[in-house]
């Protein structure tokens, strides 16, 4: 599902160094589980940046990822559960996160845990970016469909048709 030439461009040095950028970045959250000092999965959460979408109104999962080896185990429900109760801790209204459209594996887990999709498939650029040294260096690699999930935060709002088109 990801571009040949994006993977291809996925070297040790560049994604340490995105690595090192994404712990150290203020506004975001990095949940991680750990099994024997090895990682099993992670999710990284912040505020979600889109322009139908009110500044402060929600949170996003930016990525949320299961070791193959542990896959199925409930690794990826606990971590969706820790980012979403940090985005309601922070008074956000909806979680929101973005899917390839053909990821059914990650689409069918998002619904089991709850989260409905608003079923508008949207391009987003695929790349990959680096800083070092304080430049920012990227590559493009075209565009890739996916579509968004959803799930209120506060319990007043469950039950609620969204209205985040607006
Ligand atoms: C999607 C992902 C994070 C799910 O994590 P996980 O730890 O395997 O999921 P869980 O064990 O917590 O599953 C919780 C429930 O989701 C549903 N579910 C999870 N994976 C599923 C699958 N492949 N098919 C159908 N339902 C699935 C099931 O209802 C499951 O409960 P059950 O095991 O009791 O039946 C994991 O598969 C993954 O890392 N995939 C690759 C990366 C990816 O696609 N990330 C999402 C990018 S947006």
């Amino acid at each position: 599902m990801v571009p040949e030439g994006l993977l291809r461009r996925m070297e040790p040095a560049w994604l340490a160094d995105r690595w090192r950028v994404r712990i150290h970045c203020a506004s975001r959250c990095l949940w991680v589980i750990e099994d024997q000092g090895v990682v099993a999965g992670y999710a990284s959460i912040g505020d979600a940046d889109h322009p139908d979408l009110e500044p402060g109104f929600a949170g996003e999962v930016f990525e949320l990822y299961v070791h193959p080896e542990q896959q199925r185990c409930g690794l990826g429900r606990a971590l969706l559960s820790s980012a979403l109760d940090t985005m309601r801790g922070l008074g956000r209204l909806w979680g929101v996160l973005e899917v390839l459209q053909d990821n059914h594996q990650a689409r069918r887990f998002y619904e089991a845990f709850g989260m409905q999709t608003d079923k508008i498939v949207r391009r987003r650029p695929s790349g990959l970016w680096c800083s070092i040294g304080g430049r920012r260096y990227s590559h493009s690699h075209g565009s890739v469909r996916v579509v968004r999930y959803e799930i209120p935060l506060q319990p007043a709002l469950r039950g609620r048709i969204p209205d985040l088109g607006g």
